[in-house]
């Protein structure tokens, strides 16, 4: 929140800008921008002369032929091109950066599991020797599926610099902040903000206030778009204009430099003599982005029952099969609770989807204990859950007046594919071994018998 502010209630007011400095507004636009003069070309993408000696390169992110509203691509105008930052590959290892397919890393059996945080460690790594794959699905051969991470840093990457030919990256942060110096510009996000960045877009990550903890979802599929929201309308929910891409900054820099690639779930790194951020304008569509979760206009229930939580979707990316996703990014967010004689929490349930959740602050209604900042769920395809035992109490006891749900940010990654543990999360000494008991004291309350 550096520019932002709570009022004492805790409404958020907004920036003091709409959008702030170093940021272009919208969702998907087709954006142009150039940190020298001219840089760009005029009326063209690749002319036989460039102003500065720049390279012109097209980064596409969709098929040439995906159709107008689905294609997706940009120029990038740059001191290098890059052939020159992706030669001689020797492979690496990032061995708790796990790839689905990963299906039989652990023997646990199946049942409903949580997490608390994971601690900071004392060494240090950074955004990516410090990434733990917790659960993978689909299959990242078939550009299907995702990978639900968690990241730990505690130093800024310097020398090192990393894309991912797998998938986009959606980050969660959730202690301190972090800036992502992308070859599109620089994304600076704080704990109640995301960014998302594309499949193939070179970035360096570095610390903003100290060791960084937070979440990631790797997005196999069809990139995350907004919703459609039907009869909603227009407005609400996630607003085009509150996604913020970052204007044209490079590094001019010579000296020993490694470009991490990870690709069909194997690493390699390149030893290059200059940074690979020297992209000095760009314009296009395919770019990274940040949002602060804060503006998400949330949608409810306004006299009983509530929707199914898909109304609080911000973003999705779909599968072929039309509303089922590949995966949907979700968000738990301050709101009020009006519903007439409702249950208001989220209801018993079974899923064909498979959930895993993180809280980014504050305490989450339908579990009120155990479920602590920085901890995660994973409630997989078709394994019940719902309230547990003092949070059924007190929503059946409780006097409906209006409540407040306030100071509080949870997430979900939605997917249509079962969610495989991996190792790393099978035996992580934070997994609480008792979560399931949370709903065992839910008594039997029949009224019908003998
Ligand atoms: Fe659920």
């Amino acid at each position: 929140m550096a520019d932002g502010s709570k009022t004492a209630e805790g409404a958020w007011c907004g920036h003091s800008r709409a959008t702030p400095a170093g940021y272009m507004p919208g969702f998907g636009n087709d954006f142009e921008t150039e940190s020298l003069p001219g840089a760009l070309p005029v009326g063209q993408n690749s002319p036989q002369h460039t102003a500065y000696g720049l390279y012109a390169e097209q980064l596409s992110g969709s098929p040439f032929t995906a159709p107008r509203g689905s294609n997706e691509r940009s120029w990038l105008y740059r001191i290098r091109p890059s052939v020159l930052h992706g030669r001689g590959f020797r492979k690496t290892a990032l061995p708790l950066w796990r790839t689905a397919p990963a299906t039989a890393e652990h023997d646990r059996p199946i049942g409903q599991l949580r997490w608390g945080p994971v601690p900071i460690p004392e060494e240090a790594v950074d955004f990516l020797t410090g990434l733990r794959t917790m659960t993978t699905a689909g299959d990242v051969n078939t550009q299907v599926g995702m990978a639900a991470h968690i990241y730990l840093a505690t130093a800024s990457m310097e020398d090192d610099y990393f894309y991912n030919a797998d998938g986009e990256l959606l980050v969660v942060p959730q202690l301190n902040g972090l800036l992502f110096f992308t070859e599109f510009g620089k994304i600076a996000v704080e704990p109640g903000e995301i960014c998302v960045i594309p499949r193939g877009v070179k970035f360096k990550v570095t610390l903003l206030n100290g060791p960084s903890r937070g979440y990631v979802c790797e997005n196999y599929g069809a990139k995350f778009t907004l919703p459609n929201r039907g009869p909603i309308g227009a407005n609400c929910l996630a607003n085009a204009r509150d996604f913020k891409t970052p204007v044209a900054a490079f590094e001019d820099r010579e000296g020993g430099c490694r470009l991490w690639v990870k690709w069909c779930g194997t690493f390699h790194v390149a030893d290059i003599g200059h940074s690979p951020l020297d992209v000095v304008a760009w314009h296009g569509n395919y770019a990274p982005f940040k949002y602060d979760l804060r503006h998400y206009a949330p949608v409810g229930a306004v006299l009983f029952d509530h929707p199914d939580p898909s109304i609080f979707t911000v973003l999705t990316a779909p599968s072929e099969t039309a509303g089922t996703a590949n995966v949907d990014f979700v968000i738990f967010p301050e709101r009020w609770s009006v519903a007439e004689h409702s249950f208001r929490p989220p209801w018993y349930h079974m899923n064909i989807m498979s959930e895993f959740m993180g809280l980014i602050y504050g305490i989450y209604d339908a579990k009120p204990e155990g479920f602590t900042p920085g901890g995660m769920s994973l409630h997989n395809c078709m394994l019940p859950h719902g309230p547990d035992k003092d949070a059924y109490e007190k929503a059946t006891r409780l006097e409906l007046k209006p409540v407040r749900i306030s100071n509080t940010l949870a997430f979900m990654f939605e997917t249509r594919f079962p969610q495989h543990l991996t190792r790393f999360a099978a035996e992580l000494t934070t997994l609480q071994a008792d979560y399931a008991e949370c709903w065992a004291r839910l008594e039997k309350r029949f009224t019908g018998g003998k």
